[in-house]
């Protein structure tokens, strides 16, 4: 949420791809920027006191009954509004404009021509790549409007009121195959709502450790460390706030991946960088004594998810009562959308969230719950911890269970753990730029014949999966080098015993999902 007297911009969705990009570039600009269904009632928004709206994209067609809608009153607060490709059109369609289907779909990159006399394109060249993405498009802007951008095909591709403030693009300026497009929005903070930009990752640590020492004051907090990015800064966070007042628990369920536990330790644990109270909890023969016999994927998640919840209860008896429980709740886990709906259970997801039923606190604390995912690593910077924790890739809550196939038992879990640490040491050694989202070793339940000197052998294949992706929902294969790849092949089979064969998963998601199970 906005701190008091903090300049905000508001977000109002109505279901786009694009919309946490567009918050994410107004923060970019040093603005903070939050993002709100329209399905908010009108006087919730305007009590957030907004320094200017931006209106996002969407799916549906303005000029339909049923479609995303917003009361006209909006127009009259005399706060500067940005409407964005459906947003744009609803503006018009609101304000006396004109909105039809386009005889033909602009999709892509397009030259717009601009009129750069324009605060929204100050600065800009007249002609400009823009991202057009409708089906439908503007024919007339509504009394009052000027039109300021305009392509072939596109006769109104942007349009502005000066004397209310009013701008609407029917491209897409968050994305960058749009050319200047943090500049468009950043003229439109400054130079049209008249933002100072204020918004910087130091001071929001600092402001955060402040507010958590007033709010915590000499209560006792607890927090479930998993070694991931968010609950890690979560708790570097909380430990600069009040110190020996937290306990971190962190649970060692056998499926971590090589080393994890040692760094984890190393950071939080005794002789690391926090004052604080860190339980490491060894749990692997429980969880191990768990699986046993378990192949099936659900149930794996399920089992691991239950004994995670009654490591952590008896954990939490032995502390006793606390006054908060912390949570590296992040913005993307709590924006509201405006068309969301529930999307099939694909996998059912274990994470700590299921914890404040099972244990004893008055109240939930959730310091990173206003940050997006690369800024929680900023912050985690900010804070002193290591380039490597910060940067790491995802990691799924049952570990390495979901990356065997079939039974779990030690013996895979050793396996899986030296093959996985070779595999990501040599992607590694490219540039950060070039790694992947998420790379990993899996384990395979198939067994095929192979030679060794003059042996023969009958032993695992591993596969290497390695993904690009910005929400993990949909991922692309990414080309590692070859030469990445084969050294990883060779250094595994012959560096960790019972694997004769390595594979390279070609798959996108979808069809396949990223872990194997
Ligand atoms: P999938 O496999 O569903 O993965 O394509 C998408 C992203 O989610 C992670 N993932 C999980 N994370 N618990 C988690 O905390 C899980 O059970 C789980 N399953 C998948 C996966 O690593 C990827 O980043």
């Amino acid at each position: 949420m906005a701190q008091e007297g903090q300049e905000l911009i508001l977000v109002i969705d109505f279901g786009g791809q694009y919309n946490q990009l567009i918050a994410r570039r107004v923060r970019e600009c040093g603005v903070y920027c939050e993002i709100a269904s329209y399905t908010q009632p009108l006087e919730k928004l305007k009590a957030k006191k907004p320094a200017g709206i931006i209106f996002t994209g969407g799916p549906n067609s303005v000029y339909l009954p049923d479609s995303p809608a917003i009361d006209k009153e909006i127009f009259t607060w005399g706060v500067p509004i940005l409407g964005i490709c459906y947003g744009s059109q609803l503006m018009a369609h609101l304000l006396g404009g004109h909105v039809e289907v386009a005889e033909e779909r602009e999709y892509g990159k397009t030259l717009v021509d601009l009129d750069v006399t324009s605060p929204l394109f100050a600065g800009l060249p007249a002609k400009n790549v823009c991202w057009m993405s409708h089906n439908d498009h503007i024919t007339a802007a509504g009394p009052g409007f000027k039109i300021i951008a305009s392509t072939p095909n596109c006769p109104v591709a942007a349009a502005a009121d000066l004397e209310r403030k009013l701008y609407s693009v029917q491209f897409h300026p968050e994305v960058l195959h749009t050319e200047n497009g943090t500049a468009i929005l950043g003229n439109f903070v400054y130079k049209v709502c008249g933002c100072a930009g204020t918004w910087k990752m130091a001071s929001f640590v600092e402001e955060s450790v402040a507010a958590l020492q007033k709010r915590i004051g000499s209560g006792r907090v607890l927090c479930a460390l998993s070694g991931g990015v968010d609950s890690s800064v979560c708790a570097a966070m909380l430990a600069r706030a009040v110190g020996k007042q937290l306990t971190c628990v962190f649970v060692d369920h056998g499926l971590l991946r090589k080393n994890e536990r040692e760094e984890v330790c190393a950071v939080f644990g005794e002789g690391g960088l926090f004052d604080l109270n860190f339980v490491c909890v060894d749990a692997r023969e429980r969880f191990y004594k768990k699986l046993a016999g378990v192949s099936e994927p659900e149930r794996k998640r399920k089992l691991i998810g239950e004994e995670f919840i009654r490591v952590f209860e008896e954990e939490a008896k032995k502390i006793g009562a606390v006054d908060f429980l912390a949570q590296g709740t992040i913005y993307p886990d709590v924006v509201e959308s405006g068309l969301g709906g529930e999307s099939a259970t694909i996998k059912s997801h274990h994470n700590v969230g299921g914890l404040p039923d099972f244990v004893d606190f008055k109240e939930i604390a959730e310091p990173l719950r206003d940050l997006f995912k690369d800024e929680v690593r900023q912050a985690g910077r900010e804070l002193g911890l290591p380039v490597a924790l910060v940067n790491r890739q995802p990691f799924p809550g049952p570990g390495l269970a979901i990356r065997i196939i079939g039974a779990v038992t030690p013996e895979k879990v050793a396996l899986l753990q030296e093959a996985d640490a070779i595999y990501r040491e040599e992607v590694d050694k490219l540039p950060l730029a070039e790694r992947p989202s998420q790379y990993f070793a899996a384990l395979t339940n198939m067994r095929s014949v192979g030679v060794m000197g003059d042996e023969r052998t009958y032993d695992y294949a591993i596969a290497l999966r390695a993904v690009t992706t910005t929400d993990f929902m949909t991922a692309e294969v990414t080309e590692l080098p070859p030469a990445t790849i084969a050294a990883a092949a060779n250094r595994i089979v012959n560096e960790v015993q019972h694997i004769n064969r390595v594979l390279f998963d070609f798959t996108t998601k979808p069809p396949a999902t990223i872990e194997f199970e």
